[in-house]
């Protein structure tokens, strides 16, 4: 059993050191697939370590019992993945981030059960047993119970925004900081109580006041502040994993647990960095924000609407043309008339790049993974940083299925639920033509000023379709 567990231990290793090369990897985008590559090694050695040393230490029933739960897990996930959109991926993310989070639950209360079932609840408690090493046992159990059902429930609140099942909008309980701390505060006195006296009631009344924690966490997010939710959240679930791992005593799930939770952090600070927004405040449910923002209808005058001809006509004597993409690109699938619109362009000399914001579309890197898709070259797909101080020296910005990520309302107006958050600056352009479908607003709900301005024109319809005719009409 000892060379059985160091050969367990090594291939855990292993796996380890591919998980680290995976995300290293996918932080750019010409090492991203051999990243995945890694990443999918690294799983199928810790699957297949952890399935042998199960069949060798529990009994042929528990072990085909194992095998059976993961085939259908793995045919309905493999169902899901097939099935969705690219435009759904953040919802689906969202929906896996709960399941790490129920089941990290679920791991916490067996192994308290099983815990019950060698010792007595008497002698579970800190002191019975010299070393104290149950009281860190009792910690573990109840900290991974509280971090998987703020995740659990978290999530499935987030799922329900960004599938559009509830509104978008912040939830603004009066109090709700109070609320939010007075359930922190409960909690630790609750384990306190747990540790001192292992019996299931503090640690289900925890469970419960967890469950609407982090249930409220996420329903005081505003729609423009998701994306850092989404991140949050990822970094949330990758805790209640080496929370599991630190219960079931399994080193890698404690290390992939704290890669996900620490890089799931830093993608949520570089985010609120991006967005200027407080990490602080994010992760505290909107503390900060005191709800004052109106968001209201204004009077913005009337907008220009423009055709494909006289679109084709100005790409034709531009010199250089920005793309700043966004949402609606993803939805009409137009980043392969785009690439070949860029294409074209360029045969023409024309200078042509692409301007990303961070939070473009639904989820991290939205932009870069359908250009990269289309074989748009990596080299003039640039960030919002590195174009936005151009636009005033821009002929023409093309704004495909962009809105909140290109509103002025968020430099201009203070009283914008959007205000501060950096946006690409393309009203300084020359000319600007807005690609969608009528004038309604973006994800945060919020009107854009962009679309009435003197130099903006408006050219409605689908974006692939709109952009396929400016090919032809070149
Ligand atoms: P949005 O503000 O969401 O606007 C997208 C626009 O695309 C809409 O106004 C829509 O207008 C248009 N559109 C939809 N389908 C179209 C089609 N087939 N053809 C042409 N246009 C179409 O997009 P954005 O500028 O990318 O901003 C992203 C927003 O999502 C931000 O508020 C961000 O905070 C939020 N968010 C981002 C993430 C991440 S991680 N990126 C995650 C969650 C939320 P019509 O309906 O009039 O066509």
């Amino acid at each position: 059993m000892t060379t059985d567990l160091a050969i367990v231990g090594a291939a855990y290793l292993v796996a380890a050191i591919l998980f680290i090369l995976s995300l290293a990897g996918l932080s750019r985008h010409e090492s991203s697939k051999r990243g995945n590559t890694y990443g999918i090694i690294g799983m199928v050695i810790a699957l297949v370590a952890t399935l042998w040393i199960a069949g060798k230490s529990a009994g042929l029933p528990q072990w085909v019992a194992i095998i059976v739960a993961m085939a259908i897990g793995a045919a309905i996930g493999v169902r899901l993945a097939v099935r969705v959109g690219m435009t759904e991926m953040p919802e689906l993310i969202a929906m896996l981030h709960s399941f790490v989070g129920l089941a990290a639950v679920l791991v916490g209360y067996n192994t308290y059960l099983v815990s019950t079932e060698t010792h007595p609840v008497a002698e579970l408690a800190v002191g019975a047993t010299p070393g104290g090493t149950d009281a860190v046992h009792l910690v573990e159990i109840f900290l991974g119970v509280f971090i998987g059902a703020v995740t659990f429930t978290g999530s499935i609140v987030a799922f329900l925004k960004l599938s559009a099942k509830i509104s978008s909008r912040p939830l603004m309980l009066p109090a709700r900081h109070w609320l939010n701390l007075a359930a922190v505060v409960v909690s630790l006195a609750l384990m306190v109580w747990f540790v001192v006296s292992p019996a299931i009631l503090p640690l289900g009344i925890m469970t419960v006041i967890a469950l609407a924690f982090g249930w409220h966490l996420v329903a005081s997010i505003g729609g423009g502040d998701m994306p850092v939710v989404i991140s949050m959240l990822n970094s949330y679930s990758g805790w209640a994993a080496a929370a599991a791992g630190f219960m079931l005593d399994n080193d890698l799930l404690i290390v992939t647990g704290a890669l996900v939770g620490s890089s799931g952090a830093y993608l949520s600070y570089i985010m609120c960095k991006a967005m200027n927004r407080s990490f602080v405040s994010v992760i505290a449910g909107g503390f900060g924000s005191d709800g004052t923002v109106t968001g209201e209808e204004v009077d913005y005058g009337d907008h220009r609407d423009t055709t494909v001809a006289e679109v084709a006509e100005l790409l034709k004597s531009a010199h250089s043309v920005v793309i700043t993409p966004g949402y609606g690109m993803a939805v009409a699938q137009a980043q392969y008339p785009v690439a070949d619109l860029t294409a074209k362009l360029r045969e023409r000399g024309i200078d042509v790049r692409f301007g990303i914001h961070p939070v473009a579309g639904r989820l991290p890197g939205h932009m870069n993974v359908l250009l990269a898709e289309a074989k748009v070259p990596y080299d003039i797909v640039l960030e919002m940083d590195e174009v936005n101080d151009d636009f005033p020296d821009t002929d023409v910005v093309l704004v495909i299925g962009a809105n909140d990520t290109v509103n002025p309302a968020a430099a201009e107006d203070p009283s914008s639920p959007i205000a501060g958050m950096p946006v690409l600056e393309v009203w300084k352009a020359r000319d600007v033509i807005v690609f969608k479908r009528s004038m309604a607003a973006g994800y945060a709900g919020v009107q854009n000023p962009l679309f009435f301005r003197d130099n903006t024109a408006m050219l409605f319809g689908d974006a692939k379709d709109r952009v396929e005719d400016i090919i032809k009409a070149l």
